[in-house]
C-alpha cells in the first residue's frame, strides 16, 4: 500500500517522531553492513510510504539516527538480561510506544504481554501499519503526563499490578520534560510488584552544543533534561546509566573533540 492510499500524515509534530523513528530502524535494517534487525520497522515503513516516507525523514545529520539506533541496541540488550533473570518477568508497558517492533524481533520472552501506551492516533497508526502475522502490543491510549489515569488504563486492559513489569520510555523525556517524567516514574514505581524495572532512554544535554558544532540549525531543543538529577528523588535504590557514544559520522568528525556520550539508557531495577 502507498502512501497514496493510507495518508499517514495526519498527525501532529511531535506524533511524527514516531515515524522519524520507524524510518530510522528500517534504514539501519536495510544498511548493507547492519546485521537483519526490524523487519517490523521495514513493513511498517513500506505500508506508510516506503522510498517517499524514507526520503522525508532522512533529511537532516545522520548522527540521530545513529545514536537512536545504538540506544534501542542498548536497551534490547539490558530489556532481554531481566526478561532472562526470571519466569515470572512476562509483562513490559512501553511508554510512549510509537511504532516498536520489540515484540516481532522477539526481543521478550514467549507469553510475555506488552502493553503499548500511547497517544490515540499512534496506537491507531500502529494498528493499520501492523503487517498481519506480526504480533502487536494491547494499545492502551493515555497521556502520560496524567500517570494515576495511564495506570487505570492498564489495569482496565490486563495489566497486573502484582506481576514484575519492565516499563520502558524511550523518546519521549524530551517532549514531558525532567519533572513529568520523574513524576510518571515515581507513579509506575509505586505500582509496579519487586523486580520490576524502569528503563529510560534520554538525549544528553550536550547534544544540544554538539546539534550546533555540527551545523544543524533545526535541532529541535535549547535544552535538554538532565535525567540524573530529573531522577534523584525517585524511590529506587539504584540508577545504571548504559550510555552511547556514537563514533563520528561523515561530516561530523571536529579534530579538537573527543567522542562524547549523547543518548542514556538509565536501568532503574525496582
Ligand atoms: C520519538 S517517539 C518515540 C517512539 C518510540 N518509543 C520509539 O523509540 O520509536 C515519541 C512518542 O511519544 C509519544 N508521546 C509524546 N508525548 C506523549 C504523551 N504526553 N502521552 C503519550 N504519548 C506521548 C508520541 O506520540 C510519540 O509516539
Amino acid at each position: 500500500m502507498t502512501s497514496a492510499r493510507m495518508p499517514v500524515l495526519d498527525l501532529d509534530p511531535i506524533e511524527e517522531t514516531a515515524l522519524l523513528q520507524v524510518v530510522w530502524r528500517a534504514v539501519e535494517t536495510a544498511s548493507p553492513t547492519a546485521e537483519p534487525w526490524d523487519p517490523f520497522a521495514q513493513a511498517v515503513v513500506a505500508q506508510a510510504g516506503g522510498a517517499a516516507l524514507i526520503a522525508r525523514f532522512t533529511t537532516g545529520p545522520d548522527l540521530y539516527r545513529r545514536l537512536h539506533v545504538a540506544a534501542v541496541r542498548v536497551a534490547d540488550g539490558r530489556l532481554r538480561a531481566w526478561g532472562a533473570e526470571g519466569e515470572d518477568r512476562r509483562q513490559v508497558v512501553l511508554l510512549a510506544s510509537g511504532l516498536d517492533g520489540r515484540m516481532a524481533r522477539e526481543v521478550f520472552s514467549q507469553g510475555t504481554s506488552v502493553f503499548a501506551v500511547d497517544r490515540p492516533r499512534i496506537l491507531d497508526l500502529y494498528r493499520r501499519l501492523s503487517p498481519p502475522g506480526m504480533a502487536c502490543p494491547v494499545p492502551v491510549p493515555g497521556n502520560l503526563v496524567r500517570p494515576a489515569e495511564v495506570l487505570a488504563a492498564l489495569r482496565a486492559a490486563g495489566w497486573r499490578a502484582d506481576r514484575p513489569t519492565a516499563f520502558v520510555a524511550e523518546g519521549v523525556m524530551e517532549f514531558l520534560g525532567g519533572a513529568a517524567m520523574a513524576r510518571l516514574l515515581g507513579e509506575c514505581a509505586g505500582a509496579a510488584a519487586p523486580g520490576s524495572l524502569l528503563l529510560v532512554q534520554s538525549l544528553d544535554p550536550a547534544l544540544v552544543d554538539r546539534a550546533r558544532a555540527i551545523g544543524d540549525t533545526a535541532f529541535p531543543w535549547r535544552r535538554l533534561p538532565d535525567p540524573l538529577s530529573a531522577f534523584a528523588h525517585l524511590p529506587v535504590e539504584d540508577v545504571q546509566t548504559l550510555s552511547v557514544t556514537p563514533q563520528p559520522g561523515v561530516g561530523e568528525i571536529e579534530a579538537d573533540r573527543e567522542p562524547e556520550p549523547l543518548t542514556h539508557v538509565l536501568a532503574l531495577p525496582l
